[in-house]
């Protein structure tokens, strides 16, 4: 059985090694919109986001990472898809050992959201990796709002409580034999895990602590040697902790997260800031709008 609980501290001797990520898949922007209230996030935000600014700032975050070297996919969105900009829910991808990578169909929550599903898993099959799905018994699962990879490891940390049940991260490691340590989530406004974790590189992760349950926060620090704390009041309020970490100790956060920035620095890390505040109105920030692309089987 692939899910464990608390992972035994030789992990790093036992879970095969991945290669490095090959790029990253952006959606554009152009039929983003808030058109009901899915997260806490969204309150008050109904008809408010300036699609001129949003893309502007979609375009500021591809340039980004074009700057450091990052391979940057682009997907156009779809005509009433408001969410679709947020292309790492629809999809879970686990990198395989020798390449190439486990494409998963998830099983989203919202009506809206669940017709993303088929335009980014046609995305892949065009590119070479068809998508499984899981059954209809599992329950819900948002790729990696909830399904975190730690880099270079064929290892994930799934949250649940949130958008995505326990049943359906079992069913995931299942169906691809991925190790998949389990984090209860106490919910709203913390309703994925990546707006509560981010996983940095192997040894470190960043995280805010209220928004887990039960064991969560022992199993992480059991699991990585460096556990940076984000600002509280900025993972509350500018979604702090939804970043992304890159192979060469960058790490792509939103603007607003300054306390979080100088912690990440003190670590040694490089922050990447970018403001992608008006993706922010829809609970969304750097991390979800993205989503890591596998090299190609050997
Ligand atoms: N409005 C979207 C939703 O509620 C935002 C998704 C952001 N994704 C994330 N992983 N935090 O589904």
């Amino acid at each position: 059985m692939p899910l464990v609980g608390r992972p035994p501290s030789d992990w790093r001797d036992r879970v095969p090694r991945t290669p490095p990520w090959d790029g990253v898949l952006l959606c554009r922007p152009d039929h983003f919109d808030v058109v009901d209230v899915k997260n806490a996030f969204m309150a008050g935000q109904v008809g408010r986001i300036d699609r001129v600014r949003a893309l502007d700032q979609w375009e500021a975050l591809a340039a980004t990472y074009r700057r450091v070297g990052v391979a940057v996919h682009v997907l156009d969105g779809a005509d009433g898809l408001e969410d679709m900009v947020f292309c790492a829910n629809p999809v879970c991808v686990l990198p395989r050992e020798g390449g190439g990578a486990d494409v998963v169909a998830s099983r989203m929550n919202h009506a809206s959201r669940r017709r993303e599903v088929p335009h980014v898993v046609r995305w892949f099959e065009t590119h070479g990796l068809p998508a499984t799905s899981l059954g209809d018994d599992v329950g819900t699962i948002e790729g990696h709002g909830d399904v975190l990879v730690v880099p270079g490891r064929r290892l994930a940390l799934g949250g649940h409580g949130g958008r995505t049940t326990r049943g359906a991260l079992e069913a995931l490691a299942e169906a691809t034999g991925v190790t998949l340590v389990p984090l209860a989530l106490v919910g709203e406004p913390f309703y994925h895990l990546d707006t509560c974790l981010a996983v940095l590189d192997e040894d470190t992760v960043l995280v805010h602590p209220p928004a887990f349950r039960g064991d969560a926060l022992d199993v992480l620090r059991a699991l990585f040697p460096r556990v940076l704390v984000a600002d509280p009041a900025e993972a509350r309020e500018h979604l702090a902790v939804n970043a992304h970490g890159l192979a060469d100790g960058h790490v792509v956060l939103p603007a607003q997260a300054v306390r979080t920035a100088e912690t990440l620095a003190a670590a040694g890390l490089r922050p990447l800031p970018v403001d992608v505040s008006e993706f922010h109105r829809s609970g969304g920030s750097v991390f979800c709008m993205r989503l890591d692309l596998p090299t190609r089987p050997a």
